[in-house]
């Protein structure tokens, strides 16, 4: 009788598999199938020796939570720094681990607060209105409109600039570069070491190109201080008390223009995308029957704009759903697979905006949870039942498919054509 033995993770149905599917076209345009198979494989698996891929809600949950595994180590020199080799965004909040993290969390949120979030509520509208002008103009006649160029993107650049204090003509020159930057956070673990990017690929040059900017934008603000984001984290390194060096507040302000949009267009993409495929949701939405909120959240869950993260063990003596992880054991931690756990949520692949309890892991937990989300929730709540008010009858368009972005990490529409009044 011949015995043959598999290694955790091998073999046609094991974690391996599935993570090398995941980086297929296929796997990034629809991973929904694989989470389901990762889920019948349990909350975690081994992929390989120390490398375990995690796909259960509460495991995802109290690995982000457990303070014995941190973000990958990051790169001694990022390749894709400025001239000079200063990094971009490796040195910033989102790779750092303790004392650095705190510190540097500390300092941001303290800029970064609910007040400030809450105050630009009017800005917000002002501006999802203004651009709502533009996506009538360019779709007049009933012309195809492209949601993702005039509206989706357009609309959190403005309000991170504005939160930054971009000056308004410098925002449109965010899109491609910081595009093309997402790169740096395609499935690190797997691939390069985080944030490290290819210098003479495009993710280097739009490093590069970001880093010029905002070194510029330091000067300015050195020279004529001002009440925005970037002033108050010049002002917090030029305190002299040792809080911020020079590295980090250029990788803190270019990780949260990039982390600032990226996402929350992926968002608004992502909701539009449920909008048209399903007419009862838009019309209990439009009704008052369907609450924003609760809205907001199940599309956060179903399509998170952010599917995927990883950790590594930063000591010994760990473990993962049982399985012991050893010292730089790597973690593979399928977010949009947890926010649909069979375990977690009845009939997880529905979209229910109904639910009880929606908890999404779309934001993270613990330490390094996004100091965005409240943005991005009040920008989705704000746009999308202004969206729907504004063109109760915008539809997708037939023959022009929406196309999504060839990313696993960040999930979102590159294009996504509609018309907003029924053709002639
Ligand atoms: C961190 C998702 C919007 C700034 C994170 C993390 C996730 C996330 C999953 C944690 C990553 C990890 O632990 O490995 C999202 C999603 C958004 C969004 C889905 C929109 C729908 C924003 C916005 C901003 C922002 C609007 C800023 C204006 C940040 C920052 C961190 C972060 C600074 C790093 C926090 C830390 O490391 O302590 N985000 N984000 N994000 N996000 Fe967001």
């Amino acid at each position: 009788l011949a015995v043959t033995w598999t290694p955790a993770g091998t073999g046609p149905d094991g974690a391996a598999a599935i993570v090398g599917a995941l980086l297929t076209p296929d796997g990034r345009a629809d991973p929904f199938p694989l989470y389901a198979r990762a889920h019948a494989l349990g909350p975690v698996s081994e992929i390989a020796d120390g490398r375990f891929l995690v796909c259960g809600h509460a495991a995802v949950d109290r690995v982000l939570r457990d303070p014995g595994f941190g973000p990958a180590a990051r790169p001694p020199k990022d390749p894709g720094g400025a001239a000079g080799g200063s990094p971009s965004m490796a040195r910033s909040i989102l790779w750092a681990g303790p004392p650095d993290h705190g510190r540097m969390r500390s300092l941001i949120s303290q800029v970064f607060t609910a007040r400030r979030v809450a105050a630009l509520r009017p800005a917000i509208e002002d501006a999802a209105d203004a651009l709502l002008d533009g996506l009538a103009e360019s779709g007049a006649d009933g012309r195809p409109a492209d949601f993702m160029d005039r509206f989706a993107f357009p609309l959190p650049v403005t309000v991170i600039g504005e939160l930054l204090g971009v000056p308004a003509a410098d925002r449109h020159r965010f899109r491609r570069p910081a595009a093309d930057l997402t790169e740096a956070l395609e499935l690190p673990a797997l691939a390069s070491p985080p944030g490290a990017v290819h210098a003479d690929g495009p993710a280097g040059a739009a490093a590069r190109e970001l880093a010029g900017y905002f070194t510029r934008l330091i000067r300015e603000r050195r020279a004529a201080p001002r009440d925005d984001l970037v002033g108050a984290l010049v002002a917090a390194r030029d305190a002299g008390d040792g809080r911020l060096s020079d590295e980090e507040l250029l990788a803190n302000l270019v990780l949260l223009l990039v982390a600032g949009f990226e996402t929350t267009a992926g968002l608004l993409g992502n909701g539009l995308a449920i909008l048209l495929d399903r007419p009862d949701v838009r019309a209990g939405l439009r009704s008052g029957e369907i609450e924003v909120p609760g809205f907001v959240e199940e599309v956060l869950r179903y399509d998170s704009p952010v599917q995927i993260t990883t950790r590594v063990a930063r000591t010994g003596g760990l473990t993962v759903g049982g399985l012991p992880v050893p010292e730089g054991g790597e973690v593979v931690l399928l977010i949009g697979a947890a926010n649909r756990d069979p375990a977690r949520y009845r009939d997880p692949d529905r979209f229910d905006p109904s639910r009880r309890d929606v908890k999404p892991l779309s934001f993270g937990a613990g330490p390094h949870i996004c100091l965005g989300n409240g943005l991005a929730r009040l920008e989705a709540a704000v746009a999308l039942p202004r969206l729907l008010a504004r063109f109760p009858e915008i539809s997708a368009v037939p023959g022009a498919p929406r196309t999504r972005r060839d990313r696993l990490v960040l999930r979102g529409h590159e294009t996504f054509p509609v018309r907003l009044v029924p053709s002639p």
